[in-house]
């Protein structure tokens, strides 16, 4: 789908042909004279339409008004949450509509900024989106066009823009996550990381299993094991500031399906493992985004891809392997895996010397017990780090949320046998699991998002959200503004 600014007058919005006009509504639009007000008016007067978030009111072939349909949509007080869900409670009446050309007009909103320009484009392509990849017949969208109307174009070119980088970005994070296991295996992901090299300022390595077995990637080799699949190493590089800069390293969590191994899961919902690549698909969404923006900044992601899977030659639980730290592992619990490979890659991540490293990673069931679908688990060694996340996750309506780290909740991973065990008991689970990881993130300023709850919806919505390459995008381009001080190389929460 094509996306359009433009500045219009009220008359000249009535005047604009398309198929369909959505226009957003709050509890104070201004009622002028023209026939969309005097709907609009009248609607609310006979208690026919409400202002509040998400109501609507369509109409056919509408008097005074030169669109096929229009679609009025309350948004409350204009506030950029209520925006969005206007927007998707509004494109939704056009799904499967024949609707080619739309127009949706923010000018009845009191403040037009960038951030609500942003916010409209993000919800239209979240509500827009469809997976295909493995219909045979797929219900494909007629939408070609969306002309997003606003009181000044000029002043919300830079919203538009960014919104056009996160609606591409949130899309490729999506299809990715969607795609069963059979049809993204490791290899076939690390396709999908060379083919962003195609963009500008993006730079893609991919190592195979004896790259990685050079590199003494002992914890992540032991998960890959138990697959007939071989596992894949992605490094991506964006470089968008000198070379002298230091980057921040993004590292996904690339399961593309977790079984659990030997300690296998039980069969209900077991399907929904193929989005235990949702960190992955995340990391990539990311860097597709940024060949848009372009901010000035260095960025690496790393990819440590493999399937999970019980196997003559799969790891079994008491095993112990010896990470690229030189730290050795006790393998407790076989579905403990999402850690035993990020380890690694947090280890190789030391060599870029990075202001920043951040793991996104569905890792514990424990975190969708704790937080829910609502905001991702936020894990930090750096306070300003983690203020800086919290931040662009409000800004971004990608929400997380700090948890503990206190060094108590380590002592379950201790062991006879080596250095540290992969799981502690059931007790807040989400937070041992970022005891573990931060075992190798000594050397740097760390962050872990936990999305475990927020990356996919269940049931019938199944499928990916996107979710947080917003929130990501956003903290990389607060990070491009050289006011900004880079994290403080300072502990916090523990010693
Ligand atoms: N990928 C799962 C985490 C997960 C489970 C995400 C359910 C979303 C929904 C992870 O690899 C896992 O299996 N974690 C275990 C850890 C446990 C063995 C300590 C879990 O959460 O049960
Ligand atoms: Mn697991
Ligand atoms: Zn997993």
């Amino acid at each position: 789908m094509d996306f359009e600014l433009k500045t219009l007058t009220r008359p000249r919005l009535c005047a604009e042909k398309c198929e369909a006009l959505i226009v957003l509504m709050t509890d104070d639009t201004p009622i002028a004279g023209d026939a969309l007000s005097q709907l609009a008016a009248s609607a609310v007067k006979s208690g026919d339409f409400e202002t509040k978030p998400g109501k609507l009111l369509g109409s056919y072939r509408t008097a005074g008004v030169a669109a096929t349909r229009l679609v009025l949509v309350g948004c409350g007080d204009g506030s950029v949450k209520n925006v969005r869900t206007a927007v998707i409670a509004a494109m939704n009446t056009l799904k499967n509509s024949n609707a080619k050309r739309v127009v949706l007009s923010l000018c009845g909103l009191p403040h037009v900024t960038a951030d609500v320009v942003c916010t409209s484009l993000v919800a239209c392509g979240d509500a827009t989106y469809s997976y295909a990849a493995t219909k045979s017949k797929p219900v494909l969208s007629k939408l070609e066009k969306l002309l997003l109307v606003v009181p000044d174009a000029v002043k919300v070119k830079p919203g538009f823009d960014k919104g056009l980088g996160l609606v591409n970005g949130i899309a490729l994070a999506k299809e990715w996550a969607n795609r069963p296991a059979n049809h993204a295996t490791p290899v076939l992901l690390a396709g999908a990381a060379k083919a962003l090299a195609k963009l500008p300022n993006i730079k893609v390595d991919v190592l195979g299993p004896k790259e990685v077995a050079k590199l003494g990637m002992g914890s992540f080799m032991a998960v890959a094991q138990g697959s007939e699949e071989p596992l894949r190493f992605m490094v991506l590089h964006y470089n968008g500031a000198a070379k002298t800069r230091a980057p921040t390293v993004l590292v996904g969590k690339g399961i593309t399906f977790d079984t659990g191994g030997i300690s296998i899961k039980p069969a209900g919902e077991m399907d929904e493992m193929k989005f235990d690549m949702c960190g992955a698909a995340s990391v990539l969404g990311v860097f597709r985004a940024l060949a848009d923006l372009k901010p000035a900044i260095n960025v690496i992601g790393l990819i440590p891809a493999c399937e999970n899977m019980p196997d003559g030659k799969a790891i079994k639980p008491g095993d112990v392997v010896t990470s690229m730290s030189g730290q050795t592992i006790e393998i407790l619990n076989t579905d403990a895996e999402g850690r035993l490979v990020l380890c690694d890659a947090l280890t190789y991540a030391e060599r870029f010397k990075p202001r920043a490293v951040i793991d996104i990673a569905t890792l514990t069931g424990a975190c969708v017990v704790a937080l829910g679908a609502v905001r991702s688990g936020l894990f930090s060694t750096n306070d300003s780090l983690a203020k800086a996340l919290l931040e662009a996750g409000e800004s971004s309506l990608d929400l997380c949320w700090r948890m503990p780290l206190d060094d108590d909740y380590a002592e379950g991973l201790k062991t006879n046998f080596a250095d540290v065990a992969n799981v502690a008991g059931r007790a807040g689970g989400a937070v041992t699991a970022a005891k573990f990881l931060q075992r190798f993130a000594a050397k740097f300023a760390w962050a872990h998002l936990d999305i475990a709850g927020t990356a996919w919806k269940s049931g019938a919505a199944k499928g990916a959200t996107g979710r947080p390459v917003a929130l990501l995008v956003d903290y990389l381009l607060d990070q491009a503004d050289p006011s900004k001080p880079s994290p403080v190389k300072k502990r916090t929460q523990t010693a």
